[in-house]
């Protein structure tokens, strides 16, 4: 799907993508901030190719959307709340809080969960990724307080497991004991707090947990804190 900002004017254009509001804009045009390659004269009311458009002399700032995968650290929230604490957006360009849509993560990790995070300003790849229907598997690993008996496998692969205040139960779930007291997980659900509630509920519990791998992307690359780009298009093509 295309962006909708390529159908859009010019000051609406630029003003979603952050970088200040329409009347902001309306200075940029006066000030010759904004450019185009042919040189002609740039207005307000102007439906252009955003490819085409120079902001100080680059390019704008990912006009077709944002896809990116951030390594999150423990302690952040994945929230635009910042009264809950360091919220995961403080991890990216600031210029993204003022976008519209919004910047927005592809599900969420617990603020003492880390590893791997999407954030995207493309609204319709956040249930194509996060739907249980699309079968995205998700990947943690899990430090545990006491040993972990190997009838866990058994229990979360069964399909019947009951979170405590649910009635729906969790979808199979792989599980590999690396150790005595930490495991990998597998899950293509999401649900609330979903992995530490499936080790509360066969009696163990998480002191650390991370996400290694969403679908077929995992952190190589990505140091602590850091984003990488992701290229939208490839997930918009996909069934
Ligand atoms: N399961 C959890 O319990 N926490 C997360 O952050 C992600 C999955």
């Amino acid at each position: 799907m295309p962006s909708a900002r390529r159908f859009a004017r010019l000051d609406q254009l630029i003003a979603s993508l952050g970088y200040g509001s329409r009347r902001d804009v309306e200075g940029f045009l006066r000030q010759g901030r904004v450019q185009t390659a042919g040189g002609g004269k740039l207005s307000s009311d102007l439906r252009i190719d955003p490819d085409l458009i120079t902001f100080d002399g680059e390019p704008l700032d990912h006009p077709n959307g944002i896809l990116v995968l951030l390594n999150k650290p423990v302690g952040y929230v994945c929230s635009h709340n910042e009264e809950e604490g360091k919220t995961v957006y403080e991890l990216l360009p600031e210029r993204w809080r003022k976008r519209e849509p919004q910047v927005v993560t592809v599900g969420r990790l617990d603020k003492d969960t880390s590893g791997l995070l999407l954030l995207t300003d493309r609204h319709d790849l956040v249930h194509r990724l996060t739907s249980p229907k699309h079968h995205v598997d998700k990947v943690y690993e899990a430090d545990l307080d006491r040993p972990l008996s190997t009838d866990a496998i058994e229990i979360f692969k069964s399909g019947t497991l009951v979170l405590k205040g649910e009635n729906k139960p969790c979808l199979p779930a792989h599980l590999e004991i690396l150790s005595d007291k930490k495991a990998r997980i597998t899950l293509q659900e999401g649900r609330y707090h979903q992995v530490r509630r499936m080790f509360a509920a066969v009696g163990n519990h998480v002191v650390g947990l991370q996400r290694l791998q969403f679908g077929h992307l995992d952190l190589s690359g990505v140091a602590e804190g850091q984003f990488k780009h992701l290229s939208i298009d490839s997930f918009t093509t996909q069934k």
